[in-house]
């Protein structure tokens, strides 16, 4: 049986190219690139050509590029390095409650030392109100952090809007761009961020490596300290082969990008169009037109998510029911609480995040099955027995 991957949110397959141009940072070009002699010197000239290429995707400068571990990493270092230097100035966060646990963790940690959280609510499609971000700031605020597009339900944030309003205030503003770099168009003197976190993997990178954009000026207390790796803004030796696979994910991306968004927007569109007629009972999540190209985010009434996953997969199809890190546990997902769902709505939700290998064909084959594993699920569901 042909497995059907629908979950490139979680994670996507690494570009053969990518995994190519790593290769030979392994074994052959092994040197450390602290170090002076040619071996270390062409290990520094990779990883600096793959600072250069992340910089120019998203319009900054190749020293405002910090390598990290990935997207935990980045927007750890960004909520606790700004919150650390600035703490003689205020100690106000503002952030929204449907980021990432990468972000909302770091923040529950800085409330425990002492900061001050203002979690900011979302609408029913789960877009923040830059009218909002607004009326939170007060004199002791320092950073704002509210993430580009949403991992769960694809709805892309006003981040322009919001970036005005931090820039008027002279607030350090941080966006999470992990699901929209190599995806969509992101600039960051468009968006008026100081700090940007991307991820490798959510773009037919490597695992283990992103970065964070610093804008030139901007504070930030290191979370690693030791030798004085990226201008000593993160102690530790650069794992290069990952650096020079996100270098070539980005270049891949940079190609591709426009292309790919449209014929995924087109499938995505197919498969929403599909659902909504061959399955009663369902809601869409998440903004209906400003969202991901590649995001569909469903509740079906009366089906535990989770039930529906392990048919699915049964079926050779692999989806999710919220964002990775959530699935191994049974808390209704944040997010769609956030949205508005009541618990019971958001335990009936599938997430499907289509990418690079999908093709009609795939998403007619999720049109074939999933109505027939709900009509199984439902047929024995004691939550549709409780309804009647
Ligand atoms: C929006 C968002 N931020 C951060 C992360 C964490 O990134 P990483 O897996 O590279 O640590 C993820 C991954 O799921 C994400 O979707």
């Amino acid at each position: 049986m042909r497995r059907i991957y629908l979950d490139h949110a979680a994670t996507t397959p690494t570009h053969p190219e990518v995994a190519k141009a790593m290769l030979p940072y392994f074994a052959e070009v092994f040197g450390n690139p602290s170090s002076i002699y040619s071996y270390g010197q062409e290990a520094k000239g990779a990883m600096e050509g793959a600072r250069t290429r992340v910089a120019e995707l998203i319009g900054a400068r190749s020293e405002e590029i910090v390598f990290t571990s990935g997207g935990t990493e980045a927007d750890n270092f960004a909520l606790k390095g700004v919150a650390y230097a600035n703490e003689h100035k205020g100690n106000h966060i503002i952030t929204t409650s449907i980021e990432h646990h990468a972000v909302m963790g770091a923040c529950k940690f800085l409330e425990a030392k002492g900061f001050e959280i203002t979690y900011l609510g979302v609408d029913e499609y789960g877009m923040v109100a830059p009218q909002d971000v607004q009326k939170a700031i007060t004199n002791k605020t320092i950073l704002i952090s509210v993430m580009h597009a949403n991992n769960e339900v694809g709805t892309i944030e006003p981040i322009e809007e919001i970036g005005e309003i931090a820039k008027e205030a002279e607030i350090c503003f941080h966006t999470d761009a992990v699901q929209t770099v190599g995806h969509i168009p992101v600039n960051v003197d468009k968006l008026k961020v100081n700090l940007l976190t991307i991820s490798a993997h959510k773009f037919y990178g490597p695992k283990g490596v992103g970065a964070l954009y610093v804008r030139k000026g901007t504070k930030l207390v290191s979370l690693l300290h030791g030798g004085e790796q990226e201008k000593r803004q993160r102690a530790g030796t650069e794992n290069v082969p990952a650096i020079v696979g996100l270098g070539k994910a980005v270049e891949l991306a940079g190609q591709e990008m426009g292309k790919e968004a449209e014929r995924l927007a087109y499938l995505r569109d197919e498969l929403i169009k599909g659902l909504r007629k061959k399955i009663d009972h369902i809601r869409f999540n998440g903004h209906p037109t400003t969202r991901l190209p590649n995001n569909v985010n469903v509740s079906v009434d009366f089906v535990e998510g989770e039930s529906m996953l392990l048919n699915l997969d049964l079926e050779g199809i692999c989806a999710s029911t919220g964002s990775a890190c959530s699935s191994a546990s049974l808390e209704p997902s944040h997010v769609l609480l956030a949205l508005g769902l009541r618990p019971e709505q958001a335990h009936c939700s599938l997430r499907f995040t289509l990418g690079r290998g999908n093709t009609e064909e795939d998403i007619g084959r999720v049109l074939d099955v999933l109505p027939r594993v709900v009509a199984k699920l439902r047929a024995m569901s004691p939550l549709l027995k409780t309804q009647k």
